[in-house]
């Protein structure tokens, strides 16, 4: 059994549930994409890079040009709520027109960062673009947003690990678990 950080109040999803899940949208995407020349998975840093790292070893595309891209996009800093300004820290470093383009992200709170990514991508002409969000807080949706694979719903809890922190911290957690409140209230 892992280890629980203390600073974790409880565990939301296991390393197994997260393997079982990730697996399942690696499967979907291999089969949606096996048609495609070129397909692009774009991964938003900092929060996506775990997600992104289990999940493309799980898609098999041998007749396609898989490649991998980065774009690191902030709009929380270290609030626990969206700011709703997005600053584009790192863009790509390669053009996505023609392309089938997949934004990878660890998750989807206000809808706000995803919703104005797609926007800035979109007019970059991509083939197509649609996106693989594992978490998704339904009740913060403040935006109509398409989300193409969505790995769990979850309730408005604070939530960290598998590459999702608070003020930069717990990334490294291997479970997503829910964060002590007297660890972010004061
Ligand atoms: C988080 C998360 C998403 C975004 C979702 O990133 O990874 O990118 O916020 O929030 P929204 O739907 O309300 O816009 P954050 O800005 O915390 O940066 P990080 O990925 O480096 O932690
Ligand atoms: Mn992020
Ligand atoms: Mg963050």
């Amino acid at each position: 059994t892992t280890e629980i950080h203390p600073n974790v109040n409880r565990v939301i999803f296991t390393e197994t549930q997260i393997k079982e899940k990730v697996a399942e949208l690696a499967q979907q995407i291999t089969r949606d994409y096996k048609d495609s020349k070129n397909l692009v998975l774009i991964g938003i840093l900092k929060g996506s890079f775990v997600f992104m790292s289990d999940l493309v070893r799980g898609i098999h595309l041998p007749n396609t040009n898989v490649s991998l891209e980065f774009m690191s996009i902030s709009s929380y800093g270290a609030e626990t709520s969206s700011s709703g300004i997005i600053r584009i820290i790192m863009d790509l470093r390669t053009s996505i027109e023609g392309k089938d383009v997949l934004i990878i992200e660890d998750i989807i709170d206000s809808g706000l960062t995803l919703k104005h990514l797609i926007e800035l991508l979109q007019s970059r002409k991509p083939k197509s673009l649609e996106s693989a969000i594992l978490l998704r807080k339904k009740e913060g949706l403040k935006t109509e947003v398409p989300v193409k694979y969505i790995g769990f719903d979850i309730p408005m809890v604070f939530i960290i690990g598998y590459g999702l922190d608070f003020a930069e911290n717990y990334r490294e957690l291997p479970y997503l678990g829910e964060l002590k409140e007297e660890c972010y209230k004061k």
